[in-house]
Formats: C-alpha cells, sequence, structure tokens
C-alpha cells in the first residue's frame, strides 16, 4: 500500500479591494447578475461571471423551476452560455457569488459537484486551466483551477 497526498492552494482575501484588478471586475460582475436571478423557490441568488481568453466576459445566474430538478446552477448557464458562443474560446477564470434576502453570503459559496464536473469538462477541452473565485464575506478564496475543486475527477482522458 502506497500513500499519495493530493493537495490544494487556497488563495485567501478579506474583502473585494484586496484581490488582483482583473479578479475585483470579474467577481464585480458575478455580484451584479446575483440580483436577477430567478430563484423563487429557493430564495438563494446565485451569479457567475466567465472570462474568456480574448477578455469576454460572460454572465449568468440560477434558473429554477417549480419541476425542480428541470432548473439550473448559475455556473452552468454563464459557463454554457459561454461555450454556445465562443466554442474557439478557452475560459479562462469564473467568479461566483450568492445571495440570501439580498445580503452576500456570509461564506464563500462553493460550487456544487454538478458544476465542477462542467468545469472540469471546460478545461480539458480548451487545455487551459479555469481561475475561480469564490465570494464572501467573511472571506474570498481564489483557485488555481478545478483540479482545486474536484481532484481525482473523471475526464476524456479516462474514455
Ligand atoms: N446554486 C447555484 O446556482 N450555484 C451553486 O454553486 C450552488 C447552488 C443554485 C441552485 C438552486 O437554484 C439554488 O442555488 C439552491 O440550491
Amino acid at each position: 500500500m502506497k500513500t499519495t497526498e493530493i493537495r490544494i492552494i487556497v488563495y485567501e482575501y478579506q474583502s473585494i479591494d484586496e484581490l488582483p484588478e482583473n479578479d475585483q471586475n470579474l467577481l464585480q460582475e458575478a455580484r451584479r447578475i446575483t440580483a436577477s436571478a430567478y430563484a423563487p423557490y429557493s430564495g438563494f441568488h446565485v451569479g457567475a461571471a466567465v472570462l474568456l481568453e480574448n477578455g469576454t466576459i460572460v454572465t449568468g445566474n440560477n434558473q429554477e423551476n417549480s419541476a425542480y430538478p428541470s432548473g439550473l446552477c448559475a455556473e452552468r448557464v454563464a459557463l454554457y452560455y459561454a461555450n454556445a458562443n465562443y466554442p474557439e474560446t478557452s475560459v479562462t477564470a469564473i467568479a461566483i457569488s450568492a445571495a440570501k434576502n439580498g445580503i452576500l453570503v456570509s461564506e464563500p459559496i462553493k460550487p456544487c459537484g454538478s458544476c465542477r464536473q462542467a468545469l472540469a469538462e471546460a478545461e480539458v477541452r480548451f487545455e487551459t486551466p479555469i481561475r475561480v473565485i469564490l465570494d464572501g464575506q467573511d472571506s474570498i478564496l481564489v483557485l488555481q483551477g478545478i483540479e482545486s475543486l474536484l481532484p481525482l475527477s473523471f475526464s476524456k482522458k479516462d474514455l
């Protein structure tokens, strides 16, 4: 038996003002789009802003449905729109924010497993790591790639 340790690096910031300028801009976009989420069932409003290699920012928010599983998370709304409209352009970063009753959540928002898998696909597809910015009042976390969110992930390399 052999033990292997998988380490992830998490950069933690106390406020948006401490972030590098590009991250600040992307996070502002995620915060802005959170307000127009359609989340009448959960009351949990999420916004995502995706940065493309050409500088374009694409935003999305969660879209819920009375048939609950038909809804979609903010991250995939933004990512799939980006992939649909810019199929040749790498995704380089995503910022995610969330609010309850219009107030930014305390702990950094953590994307669900399905969104992590969707982001992993985009990384493999474009062969570019995706920087991840997770917003919260207490702290803002920055990760250098999806490997940090989803280690040992399944991808086309396994097919
Ligand atoms: N949600 C997102 O949009 N992204 C996340 O990272 C976590 C959860 C949405 C799905 C659902 O509309 C609501 O938040 C509550 O789960």
